[in-house]
């Protein structure tokens, strides 16, 4: 009988020492994920912080090669991080290439061999492409030239960066669009021409001076001879006076069909 008490003794004691182990490393392990959610939201707090230095953009920015983001006066709501913090360090920045990355995949089966190029278009290649971008502010102008001064791309030199003016060598059908900002309070009213012709029309205000910033764009096709001088002129049209806003906006026009000779 004396045996029996001491066995259930000792039993007893075995099972509450598990108990209260148990119950213990439940806390630790509460305590643990409280930690790391702390930590997760300093770091979110940290990102965020770093994102408000970048925000002040500088508005006389004279490369588009700056964040193309509108400096808007009513701020819209700011993307919140989503990266997870891996580590409990405080203000430990996550590298966020190595988060959530799967194991690098077997790289593909190789392509088949090309056809050979065409000797006689490789030798005298039928290009004409252009890419340009007005890096100032321009304005308040009117029956005036928009001298897109950037050249980012300018296959066959056609344009001049000077005058604007982009003046056609390979006769065809090309597609041509625009983009244009203004400034709050502003408007921009452009036409684009061909020799003195209007083919495309663009057009956006801030006439209630909301404070926003207006923008439009237009892509139009047209056939060009050769000589053809294609730019983009602000335009009056009884309202006054354009403002173009710097960086944002594009000038493109590309060679779309040649014009066959064998008609
Ligand atoms: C920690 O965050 C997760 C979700 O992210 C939540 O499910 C959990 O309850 C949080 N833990 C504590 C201790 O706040
Ligand atoms: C967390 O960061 C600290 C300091 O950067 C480092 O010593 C520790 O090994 C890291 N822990 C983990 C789990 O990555
Ligand atoms: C035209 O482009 C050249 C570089 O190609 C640049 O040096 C020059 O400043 C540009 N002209 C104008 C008027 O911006
Ligand atoms: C807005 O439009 C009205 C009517 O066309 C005009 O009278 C006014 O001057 C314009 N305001 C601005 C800031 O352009």
């Amino acid at each position: 009988m004396k045996n029996n008490i001491k066995i259930f003794a000792i039993i007893f004691l075995f099972l509450a020492i598990i108990i209260t182990e148990e119950v213990e490393s439940k806390d630790a392990k509460k305590t643990n994920n409280k930690n790391k959610n702390k930590s997760a939201v300093e770091t979110l707090n940290y990102d965020l912080e770093t994102d408000d230095d970048k925000d002040d953009d500088n508005y006389e920015e004279t490369t588009p090669a700056a964040a193309i983001k509108p400096k808007a006066t009513s701020k819209a709501p700011k993307k919140k991080k989503t990266t997870k913090a891996v580590n409990t360090s405080k203000n430990q920045k996550v590298d966020k290439s190595k988060t959530n990355r799967g194991p690098k995949g077997e790289p593909g089966p190789k392509g088949e061999k090309g056809e050979p190029g065409d000797a006689a278009s490789d030798s005298f290649p039928m290009q004409a492409a252009l890419s340009a971008v007005l890096t100032e502010h321009f304005g308040p102008a009117k029956d005036t030239i928009v001298p897109f001064d950037l050249v980012l791309l300018d296959l066959g030199d056609n344009y001049d960066n000077t005058t604007g003016v982009f003046i056609c060598t390979i006769p065809g059908v090309y597609v041509v669009s625009l983009y244009l900002m203004s400034h709050p309070g502003a408007k921009v009213n452009a036409r684009i021409y061909i020799n003195s012709r209007p083919i495309a029309a663009l057009w956006a205000d801030d006439n209630k001076s909301v404070g926003f910033y207006p923008s439009s764009s237009i892509q139009t096709v047209t056939r060009l001879e050769f000589g053809d001088q294609v730019y983009v002129m602000l335009v009056d049209g009884g309202y006054g006076e354009s403002w173009v806003h710097a960086n944002y906006n594009a000038f493109t026009l590309y060679l779309l069909y040649e014009d066959s000779f064998m008609k």
